[in-house]
């Protein structure tokens, strides 16, 4: 039998991961086995070309999987994602090693690919077209254990045609996936095993708004799609889901029901990440997002409302054309009257085919790089703070993993007060989604995700003792 082995790299979103994950399942689910870079015969490249930096990564990475597998005759490259769709057949003749490439609407169809390519050593294929429809997938549940923190895609590409973002072309027009299908996803990783749902999508407040959602209206739901606030109480309805979480909302549209669903839905966390990009209304009016700062601010003080110990995060990009040091004040301003216990942070990057990249005011990259600096360093201090609030507080952690830091390993005599002699060290994720590192007893047994370790997916009790610079460790309480 010829070699079946697999590597998979992931660049980008969470959808990404997410689409590496579902492919790394469909392929063991076809007899194929892992193997790390440089020994695998089939090589997987998933993508991201949301900015300059990861599309170049991707030319690197090639670079690098041709060197590894030099004395590997059979072995090839795969690249999929949006620098694929973006690319396209070009990687054939640039990467000669490549011999498949697939878009977000490919993936589906990309392990049966895969398998083809193994048995025809001259193939190459391309799976680039946007379907009209959701392109369901199978479930691959059966092979291998559920994580305690699952992902679901609700919906597919975008239709916000922001200024600078490339996704609308890469990732294609918006397609919600029908609420029946995302439902009974979200149920059956829950019976295997999942304790929290993310659900995600480009634009997941427009969920429901396309023609795709009005195709799977059915009469159960009055003949009308299903929308983004209905699907959240849907799913939150499920027994034995402890946590729900969804990524990402575009603040244009976030409807007053999504906002009380803070309020109303227990297992509904209390953090969102709410894009801003910029403090500026007129830089936000450039960009064509559709919404001014008082508006966000107006979603910002309901969402304290419904949720008072709601936190927040963002993204923000700097430099953007014709920025000037006064919009850039304005976000830093915004900033802080928000208080984001989180923000990720980009200087702005052409992308071709987009508005942006045709506007005239670019800065340069020193003055962006330094806007980012200042930014970053007064994020990096805030979230310290955010952190060390909780310092004292009792929370509770579900614990996904044993730690990974040498002096949280097991065993390794790490003094964290608890008084747990040859205790194991766990990590995971409290109400927030901060990181939370716990020395826990030994606990030999099955745990409840069907794994060897006793402890995975458990929620625990525990009590804050330290914050760190990103994460934070506590004691398990009585
Ligand atoms: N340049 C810099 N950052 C970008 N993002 C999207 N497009 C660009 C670009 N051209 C950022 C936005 C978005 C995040 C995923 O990436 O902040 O929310
Ligand atoms: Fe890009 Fe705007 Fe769509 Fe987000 S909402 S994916 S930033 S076009």
């Amino acid at each position: 039998m010829s070699d079946r082995t697999f590597h998979i790299l992931t660049f980008g979103c969470q959808m990404n991961v997410n689409d590496s994950e579902w492919l790394a399942r469909a392929l063991v689910a076809r007899g194929f086995t892992q193997a790390p870079l440089g020994k695998a015969r089939v090589n997987i490249v998933n993508t991201c070309s949301v900015r300059d930096k990861p599309e170049q990564k991707v030319y690197s990475v090639l670079g690098r999987i041709r060197q590894a597998t030099r004395k590997l005759p059979d072995a090839f490259a795969v690249v999929g994602g949006c620098v694929a769709q973006q690319i396209g057949a070009g990687f054939f003749t640039r990467f000669p090693q490549v011999r498949l490439v697939f878009g977000g609407d490919g993936s589906a169809m990309a392990p049966q690919a895969i398998e083809r390519l193994c048995a025809e050593p001259g193939l190459r294929v391309s799976l680039l077209d946007f379907s009209e429809e959701y392109p369901e997938r199978d479930a691959q549940l059966q092979s291998g254990p559920v994580p305690p923190s699952a992902f679901v895609n609700i919906m597919q590409g975008c239709d916000n045609f922001c200024a600078y973002c490339i996704v609308p072309y890469t990732r294609g027009r918006q397609k919600s996936r029908a609420a029946d299908a995302v439902v009974r996803e979200c149920a059956e990783l829950v019976e295997h095993g999942a304790r929290e749902i993310t659900l995600l999508g480009q634009n997941v407040n427009s969920y429901g708004q396309d023609a795709e959602a009005a195709r799977h209206a059915t009469t159960a739901d009055g003949g009308k799609a299903v929308t983004f606030a209905e699907l959240l109480h849907r799913v939150a309805a499920l027994p034995g889901l402890a946590r729900l979480r969804f990524v990402t909302p575009h603040p244009k549209d976030i409807a007053p029901e999504v906002i009380d669903a803070f309020g109303t839905l227990d297992n509904l966390c209390p953090r969102l990440h709410l894009p801003m990009q910029s403090g500026s209304d007129r830089i936000l009016k450039a960009m064509g997002r559709k919404y001014d700062m008082a508006r966000y601010m107006d979603i910002v003080q309901r969402l304290k409302a419904a949720r008072p110990d709601i936190q927040l995060s963002t993204d923000i990009i700097v430099g953007f054309p014709g920025e000037t040091e006064q919009d850039f004040e304005d976000t830093l301003v915004a900033m802080r009257a928000v208080g984001f216990a989180a923000s990720f942070s980009f200087c702005y990057s052409d992308r071709p085919g987009t508005r942006a990249a045709m506007l005239p005011g670019k800065l340069e990259a020193a003055e962006k790089a330094a806007r980012l600096a200042r930014l970053q360093e007064w994020q990096n201090d805030y979230t310290e703070q955010c952190l060390r609030n909780m310092v004292g507080t009792d929370t509770e952690v579900l614990l996904d993993g044993m730690s990974k830091k040498p002096d949280m390993a097991p065993g390794g005599g790490h003094d964290d007060g608890a008084g747990i002699p040859g205790g194991e060290s766990w990590q995971g994720r409290d109400p927030y989604g901060q990181p939370v590192n716990v020395v826990l007893p030994a606990r030999p047994e099955r745990g409840p995700a069907g794994g060897p370790e006793g402890w995975l997916g458990r929620i625990v009790p525990v009590t804050i003792v330290e914050a760190k610079k990103h994460s934070l460790r506590g004691v398990l309480r009585a």
